[in-house]
């Protein structure tokens, strides 16, 4: 296992290349033979502090240092003194008190992780498990992870990221890390009000889906995402799906052997066709099961 002396893990930009190939490195050792890493991080404490609904991140995060041998304590925010009033700063600065190893925050808001790693102290390790439509590092991580087992080097790859990249948090960790890893070739594709507002550089924006996933070796399919919509008005999901759904006609414009990524949750139907999110180019199982590795892999680089 190399080193990383990685002190959080917020977002992708910060990490430097060594970092970021050292978490990828350990993630396929972990998936390779997770046995020999088990009890590793014996008797240390993770509190996943869980301010937005999830499923695979906190599950994974969980049974990831379970594997480990921490110890974990999941927070309950209905159930907490939060509903009495407690500001988030105080209730993350009472749980830090407790003095717990790693803390995983998600939050609706863009910026609260890295606002509260600033106040966290020393030995306290603080994960970005999802903030607002800004980053979801580790899922960047596990997208690579599973990538590079299935297509080995990734530079030669054509990626197509399809549907609402404004208020993916997903998208914008997946690009920032597939740009640090040198990918040639990344488009994505949506409803013009749906793809970010400004360019970004090196990246290729398209308003078709059939030319979008054209030729494409990686298709990656993101959700509508209606908890941030906000005044936007949200899609008609029968219209959405005819114009941007992931059929297995499309599907057939891209590359042959190209494979299909959803980081889920997966509305069927409506952004992919149930064949396509169960058929042989979905990674989307794959996925989840390498979330808990590469969650091994981050808590190991910032404790062992
Ligand atoms: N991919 C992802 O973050 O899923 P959850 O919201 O279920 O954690």
């Amino acid at each position: 296992m190399n080193q990383t002396d990685l002190q959080h893990l917020l977002d992708i930009e910060s990490l430097s290349q060594q970092q970021l190939i050292s978490l990828l490195e350990s993630s396929h050792q972990i998936a390779h033979d997770p046995g020999v890493f088990s009890n590793r991080l014996k008797g240390r404490v993770l509190i996943n502090l869980f301010l937005e609904p999830s499923t695979r991140t906190r599950v994974s995060f969980e049974i990831a240092a379970k594997h480990l041998g921490m110890h974990v304590i999941n927070f309950q925010p209905g159930f907490s003194s939060a509903v009495k009033g407690e500001a988030l700063i105080d209730t993350f600065h009472t749980l830090q008190a407790m003095r717990p190893d790693v803390i995983t925050v998600r939050h609706a808001r863009d910026g609260v992780v890295k606002s509260l790693a600033a106040e966290a102290d020393e030995g306290v390790h603080i994960i970005n498990a999802g903030d607002g439509s800004y980053q979801h590092p580790t899922q960047a991580l596990l997208d690579t992870v599973t990538l590079q087992a299935v297509c080995g080097d990734l530079t030669g790859l054509t990626v197509t990221i399809v549907g609402d990249i404004m208020h993916s948090r997903v998208a914008r960790s997946g690009i920032a890390l597939f740009k640090k890893l040198g990918v040639r070739c990344i488009r994505l594709a949506g409803p013009v009000e749906l793809l970010p507002a400004d360019e970004i550089d090196g990246v290729e924006s398209y308003t078709t889906l059939d030319e979008a996933v054209g030729g494409a070796n990686v298709i990656m399919m993101l959700r509508i995402q209606r908890e941030r919509f906000g005044q936007l008005e949200l899609p008609d999901e029968n219209a959405y799906f005819d114009t941007w759904g992931l059929t297995q006609k499309r599907l057939d414009l891209a590359s042959p052997g190209c494979v299909v990524l959803h980081p889920g949750p997966v509305n069927r139907g409506v952004e992919i066709a149930p064949d396509v999110a169960d058929g042989e180019h979905s990674l989307i199982r794959q996925q989840v099961r390498n979330g808990v590795y590469t969650r091994m892999a981050v808590l190991l680089a910032l404790l062992d």
